[in-house]
């Protein structure tokens, strides 16, 4: 492999290019709404700590990890994958790792187009005036009878699926730089305004007390999991679309500094999100375990409410919707480029085809909130499994192979190269953690969860 082999499906312009659609990944409904959904469920506080000791361990070395084996392969993490076995003279069976990886994006890609669905429909809700001075129970009807229905599910899907194959074909260092450029910004100041609201209600306090104040009695074994899974979700780690963004990344760039940086920015919107939403939810009496309806219930009695709020609702929805947008398209990058490298196919045609596959995949979550609400396997809906195979095994389990990858297969020179760190103190510390820390940390939560630690 050499120096100034650049990947075919073209570079970013820039390091802060990288880092916008990095955190453009990072940040999406992973932070707005699963991060309140699940701190709900699994009783707040400790759980919140669980997340963040998760992100600095076992999240920020193996996004490092991913950037560094993306930029050396320079191409899909399957073929990245195959060609640093052959440059370390590893075993071929390393190879399924890049699978792994383009198997887990599709699974998420399925449901997280369908919430994002939800988010688009929202959107339009807002535009139309169903939630001006609505209250909790208004706005719990009209939840219930919008996944009631497989058809506006099934419409508001497909509508953001077809956006995502849009964005996807044109290239995602294309347009997409731009588009980031403004809405990062957008997002966070939509945040602090609903935080500003949130403020203004009784039960400030007691949302503020419910994320951060740690009650360790209410965590179990699998919220501990669940915690680690939430780590990886919201990075984008573990399956490979920071590893395939990684090798659109020019050489020069310090990888530390951005994964610090991205990781940062993504704390910060979900600590956002969490302190703007507890307040609400227990102003109007909302149950802090509601579950995946979570902030379509308390965000519109907000902007129901609030002076302004037509206003800020359509813009939040839209806004949520794009900050879906460029995450999906994370999702399905790895597999796009890979068809295009293996198959030899144009950009349109492997866009269209790992598209409709995941659009496909997406019913099976669609109908688990309606008609197929009773099926279930291992006491799950099909989107409840769908999450928990993804978010908490999947996405752990490649991280762990990524780390253990990076850290003991790749040769050190290799990866000391590649990462450029300012002194050779933080790289003994990134590689330390990489070879014991992360991947110990992932194995013992395992084990702990199956009940033998
Ligand atoms: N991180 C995104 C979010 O928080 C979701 C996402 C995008 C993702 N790409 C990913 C999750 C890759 C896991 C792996 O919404």
């Amino acid at each position: 492999m050499t120096d100034t082999k650049k990947s075919i499906h073209g570079e970013w312009s820039s390091r802060f290019a990288f880092i916008l659609a990095a955190a453009g990944s990072a940040v999406g409904l992973g932070n707005i709404w699963k991060f309140p959904y699940i701190t709900g469920e699994n009783g707040g506080g400790a759980f919140v700590l669980v997340y963040l000791a998760c992100v600095l361990l076992i999240g920020i070395p193996i996004m490092m990890a991913e950037t560094m084996l993306g930029r050396r392969g320079k191409q899909s993490p399957i073929n990245t994958i195959n060609a640093l076995v052959e440059e370390a003279g590893a075993d071929k069976s390393w190879h399924y790792l890049g699978w792994m990886g383009v198997i887990a994006g599709f699974l998420i890609l399925s449901y997280y187009s369908v919430i994002a669905g939800w988010a688009s429909a929202y959107a339009f809700k807002a535009f139309i005036g169903s939630f001006v001075n609505a209250d909790a129970t208004e706005i719990r009807e009209i939840f219930d009878d919008f996944i009631a229905s497989p058809m506006q599910l099934i419409f508001w899907h497909s509508l953001f699926m077809v956006a995502t194959m849009l964005v996807v074909v044109r290239g995602v260092n294309k347009g997409l730089e731009k588009a980031v450029y403004f809405l990062m910004p957008a997002l966070f100041i939509l945040l602090i305004l609903l935080v500003g609201y949130a403020m203004t209600t009784d039960n400030y306090y007691q949302g503020i007390k419910f994320l951060f104040s740690p009650d360790f009695s209410k965590l179990t074994g699998d919220s501990v999991l669940i915690a680690m899974g939430q780590a990886f979700f919201t990075l984008s780690i573990g399956m490979g679309a920071i590893m395939v963004y990684g090798a659109y990344l020019p050489k020069d760039v310090s990888i530390a500094k951005t994964a610090f940086l991205i990781a940062g920015t993504d704390t910060v919107a979900a600590l956002l999100a969490g302190i703007a939403i507890f307040p609400i939810v227990f102003a109007n009496g909302l149950e802090p375990s509601g579950g995946p309806s979570l902030i379509f219930q308390a965000l519109p009695i907000a902007f129901g409410n609030m002076t302004g709020g037509w206003l800020f609702g359509v813009l939040f929805f839209v806004m949520l919707v794009f900050a879906a947008l460029k995450s999906s398209i994370s999702l399905i990058e790895p597999a796009v480029a890979w068809l295009v490298e293996h198959k030899g196919m144009n950009r349109e045609k492997a866009c269209i085809w790992s598209g409709l596959a995941a659009w496909l995949l997406g019913f099976g979550t669609i109908f688990s909130f309606n008609i197929w609400s009773g099926f279930k396997i291992f006491d799950r809906t099909i989107f409840q499994l769908l999450d928990y195979l993804t978010a908490n095994l999947m996405l752990p389990i490649g991280g762990f192979f990524i780390a253990v990858f990076a850290g003991w297969i790749i040769k050190q020179q290799h990866s000391e190269q590649e990462l450029q760190m300012p002194d050779a103190q933080s790289y003994q510390v990134w590689r330390f953690l990489v070879r014991y820390v992360s991947p110990a940390a992932v194995f013992f939560i395992f084990l702990h969860v199956v009940g033998v630690l």
